[in-house]
């Protein structure tokens, strides 16, 4: 708890519910500023959306009714802790889909109420933002590139709650692409492992266009790709399993292409904004951080540039609910707390204030 702005450890609880995870965490912060995660429960739904090949918004939000209660009650025993021991309640309150955030935002604030504790209204990207800090006890500033299924992001982070938007996606997400990608070359969803997987099989040999590379903003586009990759399909109809691995790895490759070249300019805007002496670590989240490949094209350009490649362990980089505590333990640390009017936001960017990316549709 915050004490005449003097840091105490506290215990937080943390709930996500914006997507198809249904999630429950109860991590500390301790005197020094560090954390320490206490249990971290995540029911995937994913078995419910698969055969949809997507997310289905009515769905998630019924399981996220039913499995939202246990969640929290393993979290509390697999920490070993009761209710009493809560400081605080931390809940996504977007972006993401409203059924969701309305299940998980309502619990966080009954719970709080019920124990008479601070509440807080976490943005889900905020929360990806800051997970560095838990996991490797970093300061700010540092450069994000947040790359999961419904956010293809580039931002730098200044601080809690202050955030400077240098790319973001003009169509597809990155794990959207991979998803799409997917499901043309008849594989499973989500896409991203399958693609992966085959992608080890097959051969780069397929020429797939690169779209934005060397443009000055660090905004990506992946809508184009897709078609190429669309018509390289077709063109090989009927599909061998050696001509899908191939297309996965060609696919693969110019992702890889993409991000890094796309990363590059951000590290160079990074530097123009903040100047040479700035911290250089670059801070990799979301599900597409998942993959081997681009990782390796991270790392490469990173180095290049004189940057700190930080990638957070995969279950933390993908949605969890102890980036949900974590973010209300640092915003509680700031006394950033929030009444029990907060609203749900299906869109919420981290920096209003950054310009439209030209041509983007709502996911910019
Ligand atoms: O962060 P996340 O678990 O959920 C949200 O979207 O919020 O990210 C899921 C996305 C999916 O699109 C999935 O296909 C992609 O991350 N993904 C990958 C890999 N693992 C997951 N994409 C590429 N390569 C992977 N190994
Ligand atoms: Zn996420």
């Amino acid at each position: 708890m915050v004490t005449n702005g003097k840091d105490v450890s506290s215990i937080m609880l943390g709930i996500e519910t914006s997507c198809d995870e249904t999630a429950a965490a109860l991590v500390r912060r301790k005197e020094d500023g560090s954390g320490e995660i206490l249990s971290s429960v995540v029911r995937s739904q994913l078995d419910l959306h698969a055969a949809y090949g997507g997310v289905v918004p009515e769905i998630a939000a019924r399981a996220h009714v039913e499995l939202l209660d246990p969640a929290i009650s393993q979290a509390l025993s697999e920490a070993g802790l009761g209710f009493e021991a809560i400081d605080a309640v931390a809940a996504t309150g977007g972006p993401g889909l409203v059924g969701g955030l309305i299940v998980g935002l309502t619990m966080g604030k009954a719970i709080a109420l019920g124990l008479g504790v601070p509440f807080i209204a976490i943005n889900h990207l905020e929360a990806h933002a800051l997970t560095a800090g838990l996991t490797d006890h970093l300061g700010f500033p540092y450069l994000l590139l947040l790359v999961s299924g419904g956010h293809t992001q580039s931002l730098i982070v200044k601080d809690v709650g202050s955030y400077e938007r240098l790319g973001t996606t003009l169509d597809d997400a990155l794990g959207e692409a991979f998803d799409k990608a997917a499901k043309l070359l008849g594989l499973g969803y989500p896409g991203g492992p399958e693609v992966e997987a085959r992608a080890l099989l097959g051969r780069p040999i397929i020429a797939l266009p690169r779209p934005m590379h060397g443009r000055k903003e660090p905004h990506f586009s992946l809508a184009g790709l897709k078609t190429a990759l669309r018509h390289e399909a077709l063109a090989r109809a009927p599909l061998s399993e050696q001509d899908i691995s191939d297309l996965c790895a060609s696919f693969q490759e110019a992702v890889a292409d993409i991000v890094a070249d796309r990363t590059s300019r951000a590290f160079e805007l990074y530097e123009e904004r903040l100047g040479k002496g700035a911290q250089r670590t670059l801070v990799v989240a979301g599900g597409v951080a998942a993959n081997q490949r681009l990782k390796a094209a991270l790392e490469a350009v990173a180095r290049k540039h004189g940057f700190r490649l930080v990638v957070p362990p995969p279950e933390l980089c993908t949605d969890n609910a102890a980036m949900i505590a974590w973010a209300g333990a640092m915003r509680l640390s700031r006394g950033l707390i929030d009444d029990l009017a907060a609203p749900v936001r299906a869109r919420w960017p981290l920096d209003p204030d950054a310009p439209p990316a030209p041509g983007a549709g709502v996911k910019a």
